[in-house]
């Protein structure tokens, strides 16, 4: 099933349940990178190298929405050098795989704050959205400068504008209404959050999106991130049981 010749000795089981969309929290780039005493670049390098990896492998599963936490709105609270640097990969990502992506077919968007972000950056990410707009393969969501709060206030004073210009009254406000106006509009929600690096927390994470999403936690640092950790994770989503809030039958 798997395009990646290194990891052809994994034999998946074929009663394995792929969920529709899968949000990853990419954490242990840092860890990484110390363990090996290496510069904490050096973990999100390789880190990219990991990205690379799963949307193959999201592509060759059936997975059809993968949304990625690349730089979160509390990411800023870093060191200079690194912010840049974690800009910096997210240009030449799109510089050296755009190309490729948009060939497979893949759809790109990219989630979170754009006032903030240098207009180039700006203009690269239109860039990667109209290219790539038309494809009808896999979803790649991009989270970058993206906070849950932020998006649900966001949508909040959407909302609150429609109410005010009399184009929408409060009673009519439902789930469906706050979700539409949320940046991931159109995307079904996520089924499973994966987060690595043993850390089990959401950071502001697809906060609304996840209400019912499976979390799953592995303790691999991100750039170790692979097939095998990729497997494991759906076989601890497929042994769950989603029951929504009701009853198994
Ligand atoms: C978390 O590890 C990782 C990040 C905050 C950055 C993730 C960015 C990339 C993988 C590259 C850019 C993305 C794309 C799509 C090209 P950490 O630094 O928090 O690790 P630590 O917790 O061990 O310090």
């Amino acid at each position: 099933m798997s395009t990646n010749p290194a990891a052809a000795s994994i034999e998946p089981e074929r009663d394995l349940k792929i969920p529709r969309h899968i949000g990853v929290i990419m954490d242990g780039n840092g860890r990484w990178a110390q363990q090996r005493g290496l510069g904490r670049s050096e973990g999100h390098r390789a880190g990219v190298e990991a990205v690379r990896r799963i949307v193959g492998l999201a592509r060759d599963y059936g997975v059809e929405c993968l949304t990625l936490f690349s730089f979160s709105a509390e990411n800023w609270r870093r060191p200079p050098d690194e912010v840049r640097f974690i800009f910096s990969l997210l240009r030449r990502f799109v510089a050296s795989d755009l190309d490729k992506l948009d060939q497979s077919n893949v759809r790109i968007r990219i989630i979170g704050e754009r006032d903030g972000l240098e207009r180039g950056l700006r203009g690269i990410i239109d860039e990667v959205e109209t290219r790539t707009r038309d494809n009808t393969g896999l979803d790649l969501i991009i989270a970058f400068n993206y906070g849950a709060k932020v998006e649900i206030v966001n949508a909040t004073r959407a909302i609150a504008r429609k109410v005010a210009a009399g184009e929408l009254a409060p009673e009519e406000i439902d789930e469906a209404t706050v979700a539409h106006h949320l940046d991931t509009s159109g995307l079904p929600d996520p089924d499973l959050i994966l987060r690595t690096s043993g850390e089990m927390r959401l950071s502001n994470f697809l906060l609304w999106q996840s209400a019912y999403a499976e979390l799953v936690f592995v303790p691999e640092n991100w750039p170790d991130f692979d097939e095998s950790v990729f497997v494991r994770a759906l076989r601890t989503y497929t042994e769950r049981d989603r029951r929504f809030g009701g009853i198994r039958t």
